[in-house]
């Protein structure tokens, strides 16, 4: 790697640590104004401090986050579907390496989706935008998504992980499983988890938890942090996870002092549109 790859994944996966804990608020780009993330601004503002870095799109990013912010940028470049459209694997890179530098991206986003109707779209997209990052310095993430008759477990979501790594992803992100440790150790590259729909508060700190016991790099991390009614106090609970080695029990308890302090608290969702609740997972 040269020096500027190796100073923008540095900004990715914090040295010290060697692991990240990403804030994922890119749903928009297919879902519209997913439940508490209508306002993208209001939802990051008081994430921000505590944050690596931050997952969206250039829309959100010139919109919604002040350009003094000093938070690593993982631009998502895939897109052009919806949940309402005929299939969400028929991506295409839609955003220039020429913008993600203008915008000082440290690092790029895309999904693939393997063992789907476009799999091999979406696998040519990726090579392609990890060869345009390499020209530049800028890392790829490579978001793995699996057929939708496939189980998300290790055989499935190893193979996904694996084929992203030999395209040339320099991260992937993909779901926690069963043998975990199985989709990391085939996978040579960091690998982080998605956090995936809504659990209890205690859950989703047990899933942060166990995926980095069993070697993830961290969290790529969205609805578990800000559809919480507390979503500070569950930001620092993540946090301590990733960063400091806690436990659930030491994590939860985080999470129950926080949440005292959290003004942040969203008793109610922020709606301000009628949201399509069909999830893609
Ligand atoms: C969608 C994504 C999301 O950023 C990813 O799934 C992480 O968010 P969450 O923790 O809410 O699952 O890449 O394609």
């Amino acid at each position: 790697m040269d020096w500027g790859m190796k100073n923008r994944m540095s900004k990715i996966i914090r040295p010290d640590t060697g692991r990240c804990l990403m804030l994922a608020i890119d749903h928009g780009y297919f879902l519209g104004p997913t439940e508490r993330l209508e306002v993208p601004r209001r939802t990051v503002a008081p994430l921000l401090p505590y944050a690596d870095s931050l997952m969206l799109t250039r829309g959100v990013l010139r919109t919604s986050v002040p350009p003094e912010s000093n938070v690593p940028i993982v631009l998502r470049v895939s897109g052009a579907t919806s949940i309402i459209g005929e299939d969400l694997s028929k991506e295409t890179i839609v955003t220039s390496i020429e913008e993600a530098i203008k915008l000082n991206a440290s690092c790029l986003a895309l999904s693939i989706f393997v063992g789907s109707k476009y799999e091999h779209q979406t696998l040519a997209n990726l090579a392609k935008l990890v060869d345009e990052g390499e020209k530049y310095g800028i890392p790829v993430l490579a978001v793995t998504a699996v057929g939708k008759d496939m189980a998300r477990d290790a055989r499935y979501l190893g193979l996904a992980c694996r084929v992203a790594a030999e395209l040339g992803a320099h991260v992937v992100k993909t779901y926690y499983c069963d043998n975990f440790e199985e989709v990391v150790e085939g996978c040579p590259v960091p690998l982080i988890i998605a956090g995936g729909k809504k659990l209890p508060e205690a859950d989703a700190l047990k899933l942060a938890h166990d995926a980095v016991h069993h070697g993830a790099s961290g969290v790529d991390m969205g609805r578990n942090i800000w559809q919480s009614d507390w979503p500070v106090a569950m930001i620092k609970a993540v946090r301590a996870i990733v960063h400091k080695d806690a436990d659930v029990k030491e994590a939860y308890g985080i999470f129950l002092k926080e949440k005292e302090k959290d003004k942040s608290g969203q008793k109610e969702p922020q709606k301000v549109v009628k949201t399509v609740s069909h999830s893609f997972d």
